[in-house]
Formats: C-alpha cells, structure tokens, sequence
C-alpha cells in the first residue's frame, strides 16, 4: 500500500527515484510524485500511473542530486494530482511522503486549522507533515526532533521521508507499522519502502524497525528510536539479483512468476530436503520444534490467498501430525477476543511480510501466550520479525500483484513443516514418511509438465472469455484449491467467480448452473474421486459446461466433461502444488483476452498494509 522511495548522494536523484517507483508500482498505482530539492523545491504529481509522471516531468527542471517519489494506493482522499504525495507544507519548506494511515488526523487538522493552517488535499498526510512543521516552528529544537516530537503524538501507521528546503544535505525517515529499508551506497543512500529499487546499486541495507527514526545528515546515517536512544544499524547484505525484479522477456510479471514455479519450488525446498536419505530439516524452527509436536492446537493466521495455503496446510497436519488445526482470517481473528493459550502454537503466513490484520493478530496472539511460527517470502519483512521462529518460502520477489509462486511455495514449506513434526511426534509410519519426501521431491518436475499445458489452456480460455460467472469446485485437498482458483480469475478479470466444496453445491450453487455457466472441476484421482464424478454428473444433467483438472490418464471424466486438463499424478496431499497450476494459467489467459492489466488489477496492491 503506497510505495516510497527516497535518495542522497552524487548522482541525479530523479532517474534514481523514477525507476524505484516503477518497481514499487505494485504497491499501489493510482497516482505518483517526485519531490526534488535543488537549491528550488520542484514537485511534480499526476494521478495515474508512474508512466504518466514520468510522461508529465520530462520537460522538467531534473537535475538534483537530492528527492523523494511516492507511488500512492489511496486510503484517505480519492486518486488525483492533488491528493498525491509529496505533500509541501505551508511554510512550502519541508516535504514529505507517507506510507500509512493516520487514525487522529482528523484532531490534529482540527487543532491545525484554528491555528490558521490550511489544506490543498484531502489527506491525512498533508495533515502530518504540517503537523511536524507546526511543532519544528513553535519549538527550539531541530527538524529531526520536531519529527520525533511529533511521532510521538500521531496514532497510526507509517513509513515517512521529508525534506528541508532549510538543509539539503538533510534526509529524515521514520516508520511505525509500514517498511522501510535503508540503502547504503559509497556516499549516498537510497530509502524505499523495499529493497527492489535498492538492489541496482547496493546490496548493503538497514531494515528500520517500528519507531526507529533515521537522519541522514552530511554523509553520515544516525538511527534513533522514538525515545530518543541512539540505535547501532544492524547493516544486512541483500541476496537479490536484478534479474529477479524484472519481467525477462514475459509480457507480465504474473507469468513470469507462473512460469517460475518449478524453480521457486525447487529453491525452497533445496537445502531442506534430501529425500533419497530421508532426511528433512527446516532450521528456522529447530529451537522450537518441542514446542510444535506438543501443541494442544494449531493455529493458522493469514489473508487471502495466503489463507487458501492455510486451509490446504490444516488438512495436512491434521492427516498427518494429527494435531487440531484452525484456520482463521486474521482480519476477523484480531477483531474477536479468540480462546488462545500457551500451547497454542500460531502459523502466520504472509507471501509480503507486511499484511497489517495479519501482523495485529500475531500481536494478539502472542499477548496471550502463544508461540508464534511465520511463513513468508519477504526477507526481512515486519512479519518475520514479529514471531518467534519461522521460515522463508525463498520464491524470490513475487511483483504481480496476483499472487501464484507464493501460493506453492507457502504450501511447499507447510508440507515440509507438518512431515518434519509429524515424523518427529512419531505420528507418521516411516514407509509412508519416506514416500511423501520422495513425493515432494519430485513436484517441480510435475510442475514443469503442468506448464506444458499452456497452448491448452489458452484454448480454453478463448472459449470463455466472455463468461460472466465462473464456479470452481473441488472436495479434500482440493477444496482450498478451487476458493483459490475462483479469487485468480475474480481479481484479474474482473468476472464474478465462487469456489466452494463439490458438495455443498446440491445445498444452494446448484440454482445457478445452465448452459451459461461455465464449471471448473478440480478433480484429480484421490480419496473423493467417485463422489466428485457424481458432482461432475450432476452439473452436466443441468447443462453446465464443465472443465475439469483431471490426473494424466483419466477416461471417465474425459467423457462427461466438456474440456480436460490432464496432470500429472501426485500424491493428493501435494496434489494443490500442481492442480493450481491449469488455474493460474486459465485466469491469466482470461484476463490478457478481456484485455485487462494483469500485473496491477484495479483497486488492488500488492501488500496490504492497512487495515
Ligand atoms: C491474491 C493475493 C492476496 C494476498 C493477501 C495476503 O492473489 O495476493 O489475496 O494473498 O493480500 O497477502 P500476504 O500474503 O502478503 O499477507
């Protein structure tokens, strides 16, 4: 939600801080802006997309070697060029960008105005940085303290980066709930709110933490808290490659991602598994593993499609570590006072790291004792910071803004999570132990073939591009797979799609089936595979088109179905790995057909960093 960039050093600032945007667009994409300080401040903002500032600045004044961009996902105040960042305060001498929510602007505007300031936007931001100049200018203190002075006043979330035209040698950043990584270059430093514009030129980073406030003063990086304690950067070295960020020659970044899967797969579980010697080993929750194969109950936190992996991993550890789990979204699960005791051990899943509901019920749930496991992809991210223990989902840089190599490899590290305690706790036979690894092992390559089925699919696609409803229905480890099936289609093409469980379509769904509706089935060979056949049959007597994900070889829903996709066998607990992938692919396809912006769906970002 909304990306920052910021830089100081010797080069051009404008360039630097363009692309930057470009990376963060999807992040949020409704309106953008520079700030450039050059001896004059030159602020350019235009509601639209980065290409449209870029478009708007290039007769510009540029030059500086000292600016601030901002890439907005509106909360408070419609897209325009108005309410886009940078926002000047009135003195017009310090400038500002924010990342966050605001939750008692509305008091401070309040007091603000009385005392005779006035607004151009409708923000909470503007509200901020005048804020922050009201204390600086009725204070004796410098601008770094009038920031922190005021920091300790605002509710709410932020990530935030200012400017003074007093000193242009001066960079204050701070953040409270919303990222922000710090880059250190050879005299100069970059700030964004992750470190993918960062990567071009340093892979040395500061990740500030909650209420940490960094000034970059005359070359030099002081980070202090909001308490006023100076604080010795923790300086990271980032393992990213450029490539990673870029589309490499695919049309969109979602299946560029799509298309990754075999390796994202294969990153993830390379180092941890060795199936040949029966060996599996995730390090990240070694210390706590007493803990996990103890637990009176397991509890999986998460949004989205995050939580489809969440739904796929209870059935695994129920199947297998033959521990209670629940599933919850945390959005609703940070709202209600949940029953949660010390040996409860909580799973937070989060592809970004950064989701605030997800983030607040951890914080619940580790208020009330329990031990909190994460499961991300973002290195370095809030969520991982906020638990105990945890593991990466190592996917790489996940930049469409639907997430697909994510989704695996959430459900990758799940699975290796549930055999390793479930082998632990002694609550697996060996035989069949050995067999899931092996199993496991073997997914990239079942992915690789899936994706061969992309002509395929795209023929499909063809076929229902213009569909207004789309049901997806699967049973068991399938289940999950269809909601998450019916979420690709609905938030990249726009048209209405439901996943529920085969058999709960005859207790209402079933009105909806005609010639009109268009019915995926998630139907590979498992446990409820006669009963899905039945459900196949029942929507076919209703005159549903039907297009099944069937295992490699299938002739019985070959002959009832109106199109197979066939994949290839795998055992159903890993099955979801591969069944999604047809899914991503028919979605995608259907959208580029209907010709929408895949990689930046309207409305949406990537992270969701408010609540
Ligand atoms: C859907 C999608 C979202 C995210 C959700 C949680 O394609 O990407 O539903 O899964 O916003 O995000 P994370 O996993 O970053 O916590």
């Amino acid at each position: 939600m909304c990306g920052i960039v910021g830089y100081i050093g010797h080069r051009e600032a404008y360039p630097v801080i363009i692309k930057g945007l470009q990376r963060l667009e999807y992040r949020g994409y409704d309106s953008a802006g520079v700030a450039l300080l050059d001896g004059d401040l030159n602020v350019y903002k235009k509601q639209g997309k980065v290409a449209t500032l870029h478009d708007f600045a290039k007769d510009k004044p540029l030059g500086a070697k000292v600016g601030i961009g901002h890439t907005r996902w509106a909360t408070h105040g419609a897209p325009s060029d108005h309410n886009a960042h940078p926002h000047v305060s009135n003195s017009g001498k310090l400038v500002m960008i924010h990342n966050g929510i605001i939750e008692n602007y509305a008091a401070i505007k309040t007091e603000l105005t009385q005392k005779g300031y006035t607004f151009k936007s409708e923000t909470d931001s503007e509200v901020f940085v005048n804020f922050i100049e009201d204390i600086y200018q009725n204070t004796l203190v410098d601008l770094a303290e009038a920031v922190r002075l005021a920091l300790t006043k605002v509710i709410g979330a932020y990530a935030i980066v200012i400017l003074s035209t007093e000193n242009p040698d001066l960079v204050i950043a701070a953040r409270k709930g919303s990222p922000l990584v710090v880059g250190l270059g050879k005299n100069e430093f970059f700030l964004a709110s992750d470190a993918t514009p960062i990567i071009e030129y340093t892979n040395e980073v500061v990740y500030l933490d909650d209420q940490e406030i960094a000034i970059i003063e005359n070359n030099n990086l002081t980070i202090k808290n909001i308490e006023d304690v100076e604080m010795k950067p923790y300086i990271q070295k980032i393992d990213m490659e450029l490539e990673a960020i870029e589309k490499g020659g695919y049309e969109h970044f979602m299946i560029k991602e799509i298309f990754e899967q075999p390796r994202s797969i294969g990153d993830c579980l390379r180092g941890r598994l060795n199936a040949n010697e029966g060996h599996l080993h995730l390090g990240g929750i070694q210390d706590y593993i007493n803990k996990i194969t103890n637990a009176d109950r397991i509890l999986i936190i998460a949004c989205g499609t995050s939580w489809h992996a969440g739904l796929v991993a209870e059935y695994i550890f129920e199947e297998f570590c033959r521990i209670p789990v629940e599933v919850e979204y945390a959005s609703e699960f940070r709202y209600r006072n949940p029953v949660v005791g010390e040996k409860d051990v909580v799973i937070a899943i989060s592809q970004s790291g950064e989701t605030a509901d997800t983030l607040a019920a951890i914080e619940l749930a580790k208020s009330k004792g329990a031990t909190i496991l994460g499961v991300c992809n973002v290195v370095g991210s809030s969520i991982p910071r906020a638990t105990h223990a945890g593991s990466y989902t190592h996917a790489g840089p996940e930049i469409g803004v639907a997430s697909t190599k994510a989704f695996t490899a959430q459900i990758s590290v799940l699975a290796m999570m549930a055999l390793m305690i479930a082998h632990k706790k002694g609550a697996i036979k060996e035989s069949v132990y050995r067999n899931l690894l092996l199993e496991l092992d073997a997914i990239p390559d079942k992915v690789a073939k899936c994706l061969d089925l992309n002509p395929q699919i795209e023929i499909i696609s063809e076929k229902f591009k213009n569909a207004t409803n789309f049901l997806y229905l699967g049973r068991g480890y399938n289940f999950p797979v269809a909601l998450e099936g019916a979420l690709k289609l609905k938030e990249i093409s726009y048209i209405h799609a439901e996943g529920y469980p085969a058999a709960e379509m005859k207790h209402g769904p079933i009105a909806l089936i005609d010639e009109n509706m268009p019915v995926v089935f998630i139907a590979t060979k498992d446990g409820s595979y006669e009963k899905i056949v039945s459900n196949i049959q029942e929507v076919k007597a209703r005159k549903g088109q039907v297009i099944a994900v069937v295992t490699e070889g299938d002739t019985e829903i070959g002959s009832m179905a109106d199109h197979i996709i066939e994949v290839p066998a795998a055992h159903e607990a890993l099955m979801p790995l591969i069944s999604v992938v047809p899914l991503q692919l028919l979605s995608y396809h259907i959208a580029v057909m209907r010709g929408c912006n895949v990689d930046q769906p309207r409305n949406l970002a990537k992270s969701v960093t408010v609540e």
